[in-house]
């Protein structure tokens, strides 16, 4: 059942997401060749803890992170790990949940280490230009179909694939709440968006195939092709007018 969240709900969450969306810009800030994901991963959680908030990843289903940190390839889900070493040139997927005051906020970010490829760049770009394209149609009165319909159009179009097995969603009190918010699908299909609806968009772009695989560790999501991802997310807020990102730095 779609949860939709009362005015004063709206801003308690508003506050998750703004330190959710704090946590990403720390971690981008934070992220050096040579640094390990675990490294990575304990900064990110230090930051929301003095925050007074709590990395909501963190022991969910047994996840053992405070984030999901995904290196090339890899598209999502990625554990934190000592062994994995973050160098010059890679593209580091971050995607972090936070839990404040009862109320959860979502976001994530691909970022470049360092000089990257120009093929790189333009997943990154694209990537993140399809996720403003599923904003600009998160309006009360569409339909989750027309934000699904918006990104698969804008990655298509340029070349790009859109995973299927992995989607957004609702998002509140749980980090994961009706309805389901996928990355392709056809316009004017799927529940109707009312204000106060809150969801998370986040296009899972691949370079080469729709395809993924789940590597032995059973988290990290890789490109089937081993060939470049990419993942960026917000919380949005439903509402008559223009959506508000609830995901950002200041409001
Ligand atoms: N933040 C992820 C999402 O966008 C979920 C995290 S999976 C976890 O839905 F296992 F790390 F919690
Ligand atoms: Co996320
Ligand atoms: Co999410």
């Amino acid at each position: 059942m779609i949860q939709v969240k009362s005015a004063e709900e709206i801003s308690r969450m508003m506050k998750a997401g703004e330190i959710a969306a704090q946590a990403l810009s720390h971690a981008g800030r934070s992220i050096r060749p040579g640094m390990s994901t675990w490294e990575l991963d304990k900064i990110i959680h230090d930051f929301i803890v003095s925050k007074g908030a709590r990395p909501s990843s963190l022991g969910y289903c047994g996840f053992t992170g405070s984030a999901c940190i995904s290196i090339n390839e890899e598209l999502i889900h990625g554990i934190p790990s000592k062994k994995k070493i973050i160098k010059e040139g890679d593209i580091v997927s971050v995607d972090l949940t936070v839990e404040y005051d009862g109320w959860n906020g979502d976001n994530a970010r691909t970022f470049a280490v360092g000089e990257v490829s120009d093929e790189a760049k333009r997943l990154m770009k694209i990537t993140e230009e399809a996720l403003y394209e599923g904003i600009k149609m998160a309006v009360a009165g569409n339909r989750i179909g027309d934000i699904s319909n918006a990104v698969q159009t804008y990655c298509e179009k340029n070349g790009y694939f859109v995973v299927r097995k992995y989607i957004g969603h609702g998002i509140g009190k749980d980090m994961h709440e009706d309805p389901e918010v996928p990355n392709y699908g056809k316009p004017g299909r799927g529940p109707r968006l009312v204000p106060g609806m809150t969801i998370c968009i986040e296009p899972m772009i691949n370079s080469s195939t729709a395809d993924v695989k789940v590597l032995p560790d059973k988290w990290t999501v890789v490109e089937a092709n081993g060939n470049l991802s990419a993942h960026f997310e917000h919380t949005i807020c439903i509402t008559n007018g223009e959506p508000i990102i609830m995901t950002l730095e200041k409001h």
